[in-house]
């Protein structure tokens, strides 16, 4: 795990795995199947780094020689929230690691003309001051999707948030932090710079155009 002391917030998942990964991911050839399966497994593996902190708790086990403490997770699930469309694909993945995880949704697109977030559908569990969040977009670009999101979860309740993603531009990262300095922001590639278009660069291209063949 690398932090950028220029970008603070930001921790970048630097395993030779995920960057691997990544590479075939912004190959413009990869085929959508592909594609999917990559942006599954990266998440997965950003899971593991990004629930290095959990806590734990005591319990006592029987295995079949005797009794004894072991560790479990502590407190109540942890609750996925994609932000639709394209952070539905990062949910699977992470599932197959915490199969007990909640998932809530809230529904985002950009506007293309102005690039401003537009609020579709929000649903997340009813207890959320007492959950830990991961919210889940493949993108961060302007970051004006994210902030939103996380606004939104905040006014439910949420206290306790880590935003995921696979590739962030220094925009969005920055403007993330600057609106909510509490939320950890985890990515698999820091990117150069958006174009004139909102667009990453290098980036990807379109994540959920890519994830869901609609291009
Ligand atoms: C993409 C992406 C983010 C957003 C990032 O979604 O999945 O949600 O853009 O851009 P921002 O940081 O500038 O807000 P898009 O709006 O294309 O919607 P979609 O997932 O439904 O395709
Ligand atoms: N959304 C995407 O899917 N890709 C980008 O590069 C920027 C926003």
């Amino acid at each position: 795990m690398l932090t950028t002391p220029a970008l603070p917030g930001l921790t970048v998942v630097s395993h030779p795995l995920v960057q691997h990964k990544i590479t075939i991911l912004r190959d413009q050839a990869t085929p959508k199947k592909i594609f999917k399966e990559l942006v599954d497994e990266i998440a997965m593996l950003m899971a593991y780094e990004a629930t290095a902190d959990l806590a734990l708790e005591p319990v006592e086990v029987d295995t079949p020689l005797e009794t004894t403490t072991g560790l479990r997770v502590a407190g109540k699930k942890l609750t996925l929230v994609p932000i639709l469309r394209a952070g539905l694909g990062m949910v699977d993945g992470i599932l197959r690691l915490v199969p007990s995880a909640r998932v809530g949704h809230i529904g985002l697109y950009r506007d293309h003309d102005t690039l401003k977030p537009v609020d579709y559908y929000f649903k997340i569990p009813s207890d959320g001051a007492e959950r830990e969040f991961f919210l889940l977009d493949p993108m961060l670009a302007t970051g004006g999707s994210a902030v939103s999101a996380v606004g939104s979860l905040k006014r439910a309740g949420a206290r306790r948030i880590k935003f995921l993603c696979l590739v962030a531009a220094p925009e969005g990262v920055k403007r993330l932090h600057d609106a909510h300095p509490d939320v950890p922001i985890l990515a698999a590639a820091l990117d150069r710079q958006l174009n004139e278009n909102g667009y990453i660069l290098p980036g990807l291209g379109d994540a959920g155009d890519r994830l869901f063949g609609t291009r």
